[in-house]
């Protein structure tokens, strides 16, 4: 492997250390390339650039590989919890009995929230999207942990500071959607597991006994495993930029949930369902949906499907896919939206448009599909999202802190007005 590159500019040559991680990925850095020539790179998207190093997760988008420290997504997904992953992910390794029992408990013993946050709810009109509440309830946590705000925190206060974040992330997305449904509260109960807890939060009523599956709680583990991490996506960048200027973990992560809203990103699983459902309505007919993706004056685009970094397949799709036809079928559901994504990703995947430009079903594609049949609403999929990422935006974090790294600026090439004088507004035309 090359030890360098060499960079000719304006008759000057400059070398550019190359360095190569342990999946044998190459960067040339250019740390010192504006001291030594005046240039920057220009790089729209940051589709060839990278931000920093990390040891969290690997993807190899040519090859459909997705790894958190080094498991592969598929094993995990079929032998481990959503919490486990979570400890995996936050501390690098998977945990003892021990270790993960006492992580489990303390995130279990924090899922009370303050009362007060159920005042806030109360100032959110009833319409409010679930995203707005959660990213704000998210960031009211700053307030009432106002400690949490110091960039100087012991490693016992950081990881209360994650404990707290893991566990009432949960009841507030629950009550997020009992708020807007109307709906009495429910209150977390120390004798379930995460999952089975949030399930319990989300549809028991005083009423009704809410009888946990244990299918849907494998169903919702394997869920929020395949969104955990995913190495520098948008949300993923927003976090670790926010907190790169020593912002708190709880700002910085409500950062991530607004990025995450965006239908281009984790939005696009509501997206997706409400794709699903036009076509539905509109007959069912696929190929004009499809026409419509192709076509560069329709803004249509095809939600669920392409992805930046997979160009062969996204590996979380392929399993998602699977969970989806086994818990209808396990839950005796014939969803006919279920068909129509089947048809639509079959005519995609056999047209020349889409295999030119290498787009296949995201990570969001399936997932609604699920989501609906365990009785989540629409508007609550990307909740889920951020449910499931949580764990990867707060190993992000960590690492970029005990990294040290700088806070995040990138430089610019302005293309502006040149200077000019100020002109009295009577002289203006
Ligand atoms: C997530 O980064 C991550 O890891 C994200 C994520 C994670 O886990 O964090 O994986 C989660 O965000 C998944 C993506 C969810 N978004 C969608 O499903 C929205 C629909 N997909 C896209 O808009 C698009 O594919 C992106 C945003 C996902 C990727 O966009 P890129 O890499 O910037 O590609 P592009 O927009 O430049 O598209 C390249 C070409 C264009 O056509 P041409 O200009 O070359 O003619 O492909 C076309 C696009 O028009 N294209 C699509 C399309 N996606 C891309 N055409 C129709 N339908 C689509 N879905």
């Amino acid at each position: 492997m090359a030890e360098s590159a060499e960079l000719i500019l304006d008759g000057k040559s400059i070398s550019l250390p190359v360095i190569e991680g342990t999946e044998h990925e190459k960067a040339f850095d250019i740390g010192k390339l504006r001291d030594q020539t005046g240039y920057v790179t220009l790089d729209s998207g940051y589709k060839n650039t990278g931000a920093t190093k990390s040891a969290i997760t690997f993807l190899d988008g040519e090859e459909g590989i997705l790894r958190y420290r080094g498991y592969p997504i598929e094993q995990l997904a079929e032998q481990s919890s959503f919490i486990e992953v979570a400890y995996l992910l936050i501390y690098g390794k998977l945990p003892t009995q021990a270790e993960l029992d006492n992580f489990s408990n303390q995130i279990t013993k924090h899922t009370l929230v303050h009362e007060d946050v159920r005042k806030i709810f109360d100032g959110f009109p009833s319409a409010a999207h679930p995203m707005a509440i959660l990213s704000s309830l998210i960031c009211s946590l700053t307030a009432f942990y106002p400690e949490s705000v110091s960039p100087d925190l012991s490693k016992e206060d950081t990881d209360l500071n994650v404990i707290r974040l893991m566990a009432k992330i949960s009841t507030i997305a629950a009550w997020t959607y009992k708020n807007n449904m109307g709906h009495p509260l429910n209150y977390p109960r120390n004798d379930l597991d995460y999952c089975s807890n949030f399930l319990y939060m989300m549809f028991s009523f005083p009423t009704e006994k809410y009888d946990i599956d244990p299918r849907i709680v494998s169903a919702l583990n394997k869920l929020l495993i395949l969104h955990a991490d995913h190495e520098q996506n948008c949300s993923t960048s927003t976090v670790r930029l926010v907190g790169s200027a020593n912002a708190s973990l709880y700002g910085s992560v409500s950062a991530g949930i607004n990025a995450l809203w965006g239908p281009l990103h984790g939005g696009a699983n509501q997206e997706v369902l409400e794709m699903l459902q036009a076509i539905q309505k509109d007959g069912g007919d696929t190929s004009k949906f499809i026409a419509k993706a192709k076509d560069k004056n329709d803004s249509f685009r095809l939600m669920g499907f392409g992805h930046r970094v997979y160009k062969n397949f996204d590996p979380r799709a392929k399993i998602i896919k699977k969970a989806a036809d086994d818990v209808l079928a396990a839950l005796g559901i014939d969803d006919p939206l279920l068909k129509i994504a089947q048809e639509l990703e079959q005519a995609a995947l056999t047209d020349e448009y889409f295999i030119e430009r290498k787009l296949y079903p995201n990570v969001d594609f399936y997932s609604g599909i699920i989501y609906r049949a365990i009785g989540i609403p629409t508007e609550m999929f990307t909740v889920m999202f951020a449910l499931g990422r949580l764990p990867g935006w707060i190993a992000q974090w960590k690492e970029m802190r005990e990294n040290k790294e700088p806070i995040g600026r990138p430089r610019q090439i302005y293309t502006g007005e040149t200077e000019r004088d100020y002109v009295s507004i009577d002289a203006r035309s």
